[in-house]
């Protein structure tokens, strides 16, 4: 299994990036109750920490969320109790029958599964069109090329017990995003150092456009979820069986 958001990576997403999970709850219960569904599974791809389950199930709906990291695994389980998660990659998962997908925050760029291609990639949206209620919803974003405009940019953010430094470049030729992740979390008195390397396959928004409309989604493209507006080189789509 996936060596990427160890423990204290995983801690950090939970405790200072959830506001795209919240978000995009937010987005995915205003459609749901759009289409007159308040209840039935929603199936959360790389559910992280389970911000979004949390949300989700307290609404009334069942989660059962997936992800490739065991240390968000465990969170999530803490912070959803309701919902049921599985430590697995979203390229292998079976996807059970329900109303809603989610998969959050650049997940199907992440290249942490060695099987991650294009194929694979079209292979799960057609797994999830299949498991999908006729006129259920799937929710995502990706990455695309543009996702770091000037090539390189350090980003530093930190919260009361932790502090992360990323160096995010961007090969403009091969269509790859690699972020150096170092991560600081208090353990006692002193702060534990970790470091992370994550490289996501940008995809272009016309591809996963086509692909789904193959697919036979009705397709609907996204500059934000809810009130936040997506950073440059981001794209969200709102797809229906
Ligand atoms: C940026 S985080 C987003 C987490 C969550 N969706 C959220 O919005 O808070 C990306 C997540 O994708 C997961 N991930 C990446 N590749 C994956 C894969 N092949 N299968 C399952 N999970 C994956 C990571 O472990 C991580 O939890």
């Amino acid at each position: 299994m996936s060596q990427a958001y160890r423990e204290d990576l995983a801690y950090i997403h939970n405790a200072g990036f959830g506001h795209f999970a919240r978000a995009a709850a937010g987005l995915l219960l205003r459609e749901l109750c759009r289409i007159h569904v308040s209840c039935g599974l929603v199936v959360d791809l790389a559910c992280g920490s389970g911000m979004l389950a949390k949300q989700v199930s307290e609404a009334g709906f069942g989660v059962f969320g997936i992800d490739i990291s065991p240390a968000m695994i465990a969170l999530a389980k803490k912070q959803a109790p309701r919902a049921t998660f599985r430590n697995e990659s979203l390229f292998h998962a079976e996807l059970p029958p329900c109303v809603a997908v989610t998969a959050v925050g650049e997940c199907f760029n992440f290249l942490f599964d060695k099987t991650h291609s294009k194929a694979a990639l079209a292979k799960v949206l057609r797994r999830i069109y299949k498991a999908l209620a006729l006129g259920g919803i799937l929710l995502f974003d990706i990455a695309t090329p543009g996702r770091v405009p000037e090539g390189v940019r350090r980003l530093h953010v930190e919260g009361d017990d932790w502090a992360v430094f990323v160096t995010a470049t961007e090969n403009r030729r091969r269509r790859l995003l690699t972020r150096k992740i170092t991560s600081f979390v208090k353990v006692g008195d002193l702060y534990r150092r970790d470091y992370e390397q994550h490289r996501l396959q940008l995809l272009t928004a016309a591809t996963v456009d086509k692909e789904l409309r193959d697919i036979g989604f009705l397709v609907r493209r996204l500059n934000r979820y809810e009130k936040l507006r997506f950073p440059p080189g981001y794209v969200g789509f709102l797809a229906r069986k």
